[in-house]
Formats: C-alpha cells, structure tokens, sequence
C-alpha cells in the first residue's frame, strides 16, 4: 500500500491547515430539512448557510473530511467503486481567497504532496453560457502554473457548473476539474479515455433562484475530492474495495464464509456489498443523530440497506452475525479515529444491528417460500398455457399484490422483491404494488378514523377528475408554451377548474387550441395514472415536478402519467386518464404580473 487511508485523510488536513484553515470535523450525515435533501450528498451541504453569507464561527477557511450518503446508485454497489457511504475530503473559503489562491494550492497539493506528475495533469473549465461567463481567469492561471496549454479543455454546464439538482436558493458556480490518467499505459495517454477524475473545485459565487442566478456578495470556493477515489486512484488500483479500508473487512468475510474475495464473480459481488452496506448502516446509525430503521423516510432507507445486507450475507453462506462482526471491524479499527463517536456507541450500533437481522430472518424464510409459490406459479401456468397455445406468451411479471403481500407480512422492501425476480428473470408490477399499497392505506386510514362509509367522500369524483386534469394541462403547457411554465396555483369544483401559471404573455388562440388538443391526445391514450411514494432523492432523480422544500417531507408522494406528466402530490387521482372525458378551455386571462390563468371544464 503506497498510502492508507489514515495517511490520505492526514495529508489532506495537514495541508489545508499550512494555508491558515480551520479543521471543523465531520456533521451529522442526515440532512436538516432546510434543502429538503434526506441526507448530505457533498461536503458543501452542511456549510451552505456559510457560503451564502452568514459568518461560520471557525473564520472564513475551513477544511474537513465529510461523509456522504447516496443511495441512487444503490444497484450499482457490487461494482468495483459504487458505494452508498463515501466521504468527500473538502476546503473552503467563505468570501476570503479565490481562484488565484486555489488554483495554486491544488496544483501543489498534487504535484508536491502526492508527487504527481504536472504534464500529465489535464484541467477542465467553465465553456460559458448565459449564466457565467468562460472561465479564462482560471485556465490562464493553470498555465501560469505549468499545465500544458493543450491539456486545459473548456466544457460546457453538463460538465463544469456544480449545484445540488432540484434546490433552490442554494449556493453554486462554475468548476475546476481535475484529471490524471489511471495508470501506464502504453504512449501518450489520451483525454478522456485514459484519465480519471480526482477532483474538482468549485467557484460558488452565484445564488441558485427560480428563473436563473444570481452573483452572491461572497466569492467563495468549495473544494470536493473523493476519499476513496483518491485512494484507490493515489495506490494505482481498479478496485476500491483493495484499499486497506476494506482489508481486514475481506478477510473477515473470508474467513467465515470460507470463499475468497479473488474467485470473484457473485462472492466478490456478495463481499462488496455486505462491507458497503454494512458500512452505510454503522455510520448512520452510530450518526449524532442515531437513525435506526423504520419505516419512513430516512429510517425506511437505512432498512432497505441493512434488509439487502442480511439476505447477501446468506447468498455468501454466512448468517446475518457476520454483519455485526463487519460492524466492530469498521466501529474499532478502520474509523476509530476519524469517527470517534462510532466507538462511544459501540454497543447501541451493534444491537440494532442484531435487532433488524433477527426481526428480518424471522420472516425472512417463510417469505422466501412465499416468493417461490409465486415464482412456481407463475412457471406452471406458463408451461400449462404453452402446452395448449403454442403462441402463448410466457408470463414474466410478478404482480403487485404478491408484491405488497411480501412487503406487509415479510418485511420485503419492494427492491428486495425486484432483485430476487430479477434472479429468476421475472420482473415486477411496480404500479400494482404501489395500488396494492395505496389500497391498503386507505383501508387503514378509514379503519383509525371510524368512517366505514369512504374517508374521500370529500373529494368528488368530479373534483378528482379536475385534479388529474390539472397535471395534465401542467404538462401540456411546458411542451407548447415552455419548459420553465408551471403550476402557481388551483381551484378546483365540480363545475370547473382554475389553473394559473407563469408565462408573460397572453397565448395566442393557436396555442390555447394546442394545449387543448395535447390534453385531449393523452385523455384519448387512457393512460394508467400511477402512484408512487419514494424519497426526496428519487423523486428528484427520476424528474418529478413539484416544490422541493422541506414542507413535503422526506417521504414523498408522486403521479405519474406515462412520460408525458411527472408531478409531486399528495393525490386523489382517477386511474386512467380516459376517465376524463373531453377537456376544453374556457378563457385564458391574466391573473397576476408574470402569472396567466387558464378556466377549463371537462364534458
Ligand atoms: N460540492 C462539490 C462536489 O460535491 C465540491 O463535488
């Protein structure tokens, strides 16, 4: 090992501390609420008051290791650099040096501290656009610095603006990123190909709003490198999971399941998982903030990781104690002292842990069974149907209420479902499931609050039917008029409904007809309107629509409507979009400055 772990996150603190910064330690991993985002996902996230203004007791440069959750990319952990749980080595400065300052600390952090080479260092800047300028300051200041004009590449926002997706009112700015190929390979190596990403420094200067942005009265800078990208990339590996932060973590694995990491294929996938899991679920746990599993918000997401830890634990043929002793291994050895916190609760982690494992394997078997009823059925009504139709179709999808049945009773996180058929090569109704699950709700909901006779009867069917409609002239509207129109508000009766939207002009009588015949298209299609409760981070990666603030909570609930209509809303709404009937436009006014109203009835 060229470089531990220990040594990198010594180096990174040590350096930024000789350019006069302030170490102010990791925070909690579960986010405030004050971005709606469940949990920190950049070591900016906890420093965003900071950067737009307010002063930070510790002085105007700061540096620390954050630890970051992601849990998007969940599917991907197995992988050879996929995690849930990584952390961001960062340093800042809140209105004190700039680019000069920061490009000259970078290039000397690399070329002098971790003894890269400066002409293989590639740059990429800001392109420019309307929203900031090109980035020349910053590349003439990497050359300056002895980077090779040819090897400074000037890229445009997809690459080079860095800003937390879906916020508003959030600090962000153009970046600096930095590359460095893998490893020798033979000649000179080529950009991008060969190179990988260490880093990047980003200039938040500017103020996130709803139309655009804004220049902040700070200058500042928000540096990110990778922890573990660093490390494996500073070792010359291809695979994070050699660093020493997962060896004795592999051993350990190895040594309980008898199967070693090197044979590769499912082992290896099977180890990867259960020390990246395990990881995530100590860390969150052992957080200031204590999460434990549940079955809301950030509490469902940690269930989630643990519930598919335990079950690879059993695919690697060990029980689910395996995980605890992962656990102390992490807890004493690998973050004792980064994470000191982790050991003052040591035995509160471990006990949660042994709690959730025995909680899920108690029905973790019986649902196994009732997994393999489905699956069988499912085989034997295809090999009966194939016998007497030879152009039968074989039956491929699990249905959601199999689906729900396995999440109520068992303890199936939906995903685990989903990854079991996969195995089998099925798939799974995901809209049933989310009925299945709605209907289930709803049951409940009457069944607490005594009102055996419908707990919607305050919502008519015609109001629901306006409701729908609702999303779908939202939608209508930003493919004729503009992407940026949406809803600024509703009233909805029996008779009617109101919609008002931004947009600054009156529409011309050809777009208003559009706009009806766009609505009128997809109330012809009758498609399905699907719901699904997800967390924040999904509904945002997936593009739903809707005010990401914290009023919504970390759990949200989302419609959909085929491609067409993606919209946060908390419902009720007609199951398929043909029940609409035919939609028109009445009037089309001004409701405010900025702001049109739409009058539309259905007939
Ligand atoms: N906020 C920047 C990032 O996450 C540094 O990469």
């Amino acid at each position: 090992m060229k470089i531990t772990g220990k040594e990198l996150r010594q180096k990174w603190l040590d350096f930024y501390k000789s350019k006069g910064h302030v170490d102010v330690g990791a925070v909690s991993l579960i986010g405030d609420g004050t971005t709606g985002v469940m949990f920190n996902v950049a070591g900016m996230q906890p420093l965003m008051p900071y950067l737009l203004g307010k002063p930070h007791p510790a002085g105007t440069r700061l540096c620390n290791v954050q630890g970051c959750v992601r849990t998007v990319d969940i599917d991907s952990v197995g992988d050879a650099s996929h995690f849930t749980f990584f952390e961001m080595m960062g340093n800042w400065s809140l209105g004190d040096y700039f680019k000069k300052e920061k490009t000259a600390w970078t290039f000397e952090l690399l070329t002098e501290v971790f003894g890269l080479d400066k002409d293989k260092l590639c740059a990429t800047v800001f392109a420019g656009d309307e929203s900031a300028p090109r980035d020349d300051e910053t590349a003439n200041l990497l050359i300056g610095l002895g980077i090779k004009p040819d090897h400074i590449f000037y890229l445009p926002k997809s690459d080079n603006w860095w800003e937390l997706e879906g916020t508003v009112g959030t600090p962000c700015g153009p970046d600096n990123e930095w590359f460095y190929p893998l490893s020798e390979g033979k000649g000179e190596p080529v950009f991008p190909d060969d190179y990988v990403e260490i880093g990047n420094d980003v200039y938040t200067q500017y103020l996130k709003t709803a139309d655009g942005y804004e220049p902040l009265s700070n200058k500042n800078v928000d540096t990110g490198f990778g922890f573990e990208r660093m490390l494996i990339f500073l070792n010359g590996l291809h695979d994070a999971y050699l660093t020493d932060l997962f060896t004795e973590v592999l051993a350990k694995l190895e040594e309980l399941s008898g199967k070693r990491y090197a044979d590769g294929g499912e082992t290896q996938r099977a180890m990867r998982i259960i020390a990246d899991h395990t990881r995530t679920s100590v860390m969150l746990i052992g957080d200031a903030q204590s999460l434990t599993p549940s079955n809301v918000g950030a509490g469902y997401i940690l269930r989630r990781i643990m519930r598919r830890a335990i079950r690879w634990c059993r695919k690697l043929g060990v029980d689910s104690s395996a995980m605890s002793e992962v656990a102390k291994i992490y807890i004493e050895k690998v973050y004792n002292e980064a994470y000191p916190l982790l050991l003052e609760k040591e035995t509160f982690i471990l006990e949660e842990i042994k709690k959730e494992a025995e909680k899920f394997e108690a029905t973790l078997v019986t649902g196994m069974k009732e997994f393999e009823k489905c699956v069988a059925g499912i085989e034997r009504k295809n090999e009966f149907m194939a016998k007497s139709d030879p152009s039968y179709v074989p039956e491929t999808v699990i249905g959601g209420k199999a689906a729900f049945r396995l999440y109520d009773t068992y303890g199936f996180p939906l995903e685990l479902t989903e990854e079991l058929a996969e195995e089998r090569g099925l798939s799974v109704d995901k809209e049933g499931f989310a009925a299945a699950f709605k209907e289930h709700q709803e049951k409940s909901r009457v069944l607490e609050k005594g009102e055996a006779k419908g707990g919607l009867e305050s919502h008519s069917e015609m109001a629901i039917k306006y409701h729908t409609a609702t999303h779908l002239l939202n939608a209508a509207l930003k493919v004729v008029l503009s992407p940026d129109c949406n809803q600024k508000g509703s009233n909805i009766n029996d008779e009617r409904m109101r919609f008002d939207f931004n947009f600054d002009r009156a529409m011309t009588p050809e777009e208003v007809k559009a706009v009806e015949d766009l609505v009128n298209e997809k109330i012809g299609e009758d498609i399905p309107v699907v719901y699904r409760e997800m967390s924040l981070e999904e509904a945002r990666a997936e593009h739903f629509v809707g005010v990401f603030d914290s009023k919504y909570g970390s759990v949200v609930k989302t419609y959909s409507i085929g491609d067409f209509s993606k919209e946060m809303c908390g419902g009720p709404h007609v199951t398929h979009t043909g029940e609409l009937g035919h939609f028109k436009i009445v009037k089309e006014q001004s409701s405010s400055a900025g702001v049109r109203r739409i009058k539309a009835v259905l007939e």
